[in-house]
């Protein structure tokens, strides 16, 4: 595998490879990698020669510095997995190579960032962007793989890619999860064993509503979510909704696509899920 923290050398090779008429597949992560970042890899070998990962914890898109300051940082053990996953290349630059001091951006992403992750986390997805941007415009990717797990960061990026129209396909893949449901996240680390257990509540709750959507009403199962997850002991609900996959907004009965996305403080460590209810073409 080649490593690369500058930009210009990445891109020397990259235009090689592009020479050579192969096709780029790009997975932006922000390192401490686990099987579901592992997953992104693997789908994205199935799909270009080429494989492009990068591992940057993106200052822009904390709005909590303790949160940044915190993110697990295991850069050694992360290459190791690359390697062993096949990844042609891991670009991992400093900060200094991505911003220029007191950059400015705003893109406008509409209702949508004030919504359940951007209501949340003011700010947050303008650093998404931000980053994302960046890193299309550096690796210039034909295909980029998301997880499923960040949902509302999946729309957010469509939205940027086809109003900004980066030439570059989107690939959403599955989230994978522990053997007891827990979605992997770079952030489990931080449960306790007590926290560990408390979480699954939330796939619990999401795989609860999956089975009972067909025989109940959409505000009745949100209630009875809501006051699932509010009942678990360590756990603080941020939101629970049943929402349109193409808006966000509140789902009702006739709306196509439907997905039930959840956030909840879990000891001190904030955690999201979703599981797709409703998909009518
Ligand atoms: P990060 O949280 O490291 O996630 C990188 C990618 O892995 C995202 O597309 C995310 O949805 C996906 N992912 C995380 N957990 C997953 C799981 N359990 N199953 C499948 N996919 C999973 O998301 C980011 O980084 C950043 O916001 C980034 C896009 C890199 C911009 O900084």
């Amino acid at each position: 595998m080649k490593i690369f923290t500058i930009k210009k050398n990445l891109q020397q090779h990259l235009q090689q490879i592009k020479a050579s008429d192969k096709t780029i597949g790009f997975v932006p992560t922000m390192g401490a990698l686990h099987q579901g970042h592992l997953s992104l890899i693997e789908q994205a070998q199935q799909n270009n020669d080429e494989i492009v990962c990068s591992i940057f914890v993106n200052p822009s898109q904390f709005n909590d510095p303790k949160d940044l300051e915190k993110y697990p940082r295991t850069i050694e053990a992360d290459t190791k997995l690359l390697e062993q996953a096949k990844c042609d290349v891991l670009f991992n630059p400093p900060v200094n190579e991505i911003y220029d001091d007191n950059e400015q951006w705003h893109l406008n992403i509409g209702e949508m960032e004030s919504l359940l992750e951007g209501k949340s986390r003011p700010g947050h997805y303008q650093g998404v962007t931000q980053v994302v941007y960046k890193l299309f415009n550096i690796v210039q990717p034909d295909t980029a793989f998301f997880g499923q797990k960040d949902y509302q960061q999946f729309l957010i990026i469509s939205k940027m890619v086809e109003a900004l129209k980066l030439p570059v396909k989107l690939v959403m893949c599955p989230i994978m999860r522990e053997t007891d449901g827990l979605a992997m996240s770079s952030r489990n680390v931080h449960l306790s064993a007590d926290d560990r257990q408390h979480a699954l509540v939330l796939s619990r709750t999401l795989n609860w509503v999956k089975n009972n959507f067909d025989s109940a009403h959409i505000p009745q199962l949100k209630k009875e979510a809501e006051l699932n997850v509010r009942n678990e002991p360590g756990v603080e609900l941020d939101y629970f909704e049943i929402a349109d996959g193409n808006t966000l907004h509140p789902a009702d009965q006739n709306t196509k696509n439907i997905i039930a996305l959840v956030a909840a403080k879990v000891g001190k460590t904030r955690l999201i899920d979703n599981v797709l209810l409703v998909h009518r073409p």
